[in-house]
């Protein structure tokens, strides 16, 4: 078990390199599923949800490789079509193979996701997405069992624009027969993304980039290579590790328009934003954080992935703000922990009413879930003294090593193995 001990108040400084898009590389992956070949993803992040997702493909017969950011995928020998629950337990995207191994193989076994650090996280619109094209789901001892001969295209409609049920669509009515039409579907950068890489296998998507998505069916898909996009939550995490510490600093591969909503809350803090050559450069070196309301919602709107972080740096702004997230309700385990350090921060329902406070002061925080673990980081960095955050193996699920990251731009802060649990 490890924890990372941070010595805040240290100024920040340098560039730094965005790693691929966790979230895009966990729907692109379980797509390889529905070709038969060896596929190639560049620019795949190195976290520990990608290695979990590689265990659970290998678990289907998928063989992989992965060296310097590159993953290699053999589908051409699938051996199963069963999700087993120790995996999916893990990692509630396990969820994204029902769609592919459904389609191209007529059958899937996948265990229901277990429970989330926060929540409820259900997939009644990925179960009824599969039933509107034709398969029989029905639930056996904490497994979807979901069958069919031939999936057929349908007409879908999302009550709420899932990223992850939108994905399991589009996977699934890739090899249906007949054309699918989606609507209010997600359009997340992920999801773009992922109707890209399957038309480049061969798939028939158009309305790429809007709620509206028309697939029609074809026969098979054939294997190919990618080049994964930045991951915009790690982009947007350390631009706030930048303006919570008052510092000037460079993001390299970063695509900035994935971010557009995060920029302008940021600028809105008080922050400078420019872009020099390919990098983005965030300046609050003589800034003090504005009190800036925020409110998530879905893409293109402020991420709730950024909820936390966004919270962890009004707790040192100059006035009241309020942080509402309105995907879930109840992602604020990271509350109790930032007031640990000397926020001041009370929960009103699904919204966290912050006053601002002069400093925060180092203590010993838990990490909870990622994106909770994350914002302890962040408070860290800029806290008096010594923070201890501990059960990093959260933050390890979704962001590369960042303490070599932030050490690279000056922060203090180590990674150090404990018993402490
Ligand atoms: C994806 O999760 C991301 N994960 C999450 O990031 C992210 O928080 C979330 O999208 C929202 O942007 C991956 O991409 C692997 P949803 P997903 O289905 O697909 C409700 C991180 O920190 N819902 O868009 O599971 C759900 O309860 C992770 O990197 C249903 O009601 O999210 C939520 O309120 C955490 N029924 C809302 O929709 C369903 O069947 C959005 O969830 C599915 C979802």
């Amino acid at each position: 078990m490890d924890k990372f001990v941070i010595r805040g108040g240290k100024k920040l400084k340098g560039t730094v390199s965005v790693s691929g898009a966790k979230n895009a590389s966990l729907a692109l992956m379980p797509a390889t599923l529905l070709n038969s070949g060896l596929n190639r993803i560049d620019n795949t992040p190195e976290v520990n949800d990608i290695f979990t997702m590689i265990k659970l493909l290998k678990q289907l017969g998928v063989e992989s490789e992965f060296h310097n950011h590159s993953l290699l995928l053999n589908t051409s020998k699938i051996t199963s079509q069963v999700a087993p629950y120790e995996h999916v337990k893990k990692m509630r995207a396990s969820v994204y193979v029902l769609g592919p191994l459904l389609s191209r193989f007529g059958y899937a076994k996948v265990s229901m996701p277990g429970g989330c650090a926060w929540g409820p996280r259900p997939i009644n619109l990925h179960l009824e997405a599969m039933k509107r094209l034709g398969a029989e789901i029905s639930l056996e001892e904490g497994y979807i069992i979901a069958r069919a001969n031939k999936l057929k295209g349908a007409k879908i409609h999302f009550d709420i624009p899932s990223v992850g049920a939108t994905g399991n669509a589009l996977m699934a009515a890739t090899l249906a027969k007949g054309t699918t039409l989606i609507t209010n579907s997600a359009i997340e950068p992920e999801i773009n993304q992922l109707c890209d890489y399957l038309n480049s296998m061969g798939a028939r998507i158009s309305g790429i980039g809007t709620t509206t998505l028309e697939i029609e069916g074809v026969d098979e898909l054939f294997p190919k290579q990618i080049k994964n996009i930045p991951d915009r939550i790690e982009a947007g995490t350390l631009l706030i590790a930048a303006a919570i510490t008052h510092s000037k600093i460079s993001l390299a591969n970063i695509e900035v328009q994935h971010l557009d909503s995060v920029l302008i809350k940021l600028e809105e803090s008080g922050v400078k934003l420019l872009q020099e050559n390919d990098c983005l450069v965030l300046d609050a070196e003589n800034s003090s954080a504005k009190s800036i309301d925020v409110s998530t919602s879905v893409y293109p709107g402020f991420p709730t992935d950024m909820q936390a972080q966004w919270t962890a740096y009004m707790t040192l702004a100059d006035s009241i703000s309020t942080v509402t997230d309105t995907i879930y309700l109840d992602r604020f385990n990271h509350v109790p922990e930032l007031n640990r350090l000397g926020a001041n921060i009370e929960l009103i329902n699904n919204s966290a009413v912050i006053k601002g406070v002069k400093k925060l002061k180092g203590a010993k925080v838990m990490s909870t879930d990622l994106r909770a673990s994350a914002s302890l980081v962040l408070a860290g960095l800029a806290a008096e003294g010594t923070t201890e955050v501990l059960r990093i193996y959260h933050l390890d699920r979704g962001y590369q090593r960042i303490e070599e990251k932030l050490r690279a731009l000056g922060a203090d802060i180590e990674r150090v193995a404990t018993t402490e649990f």
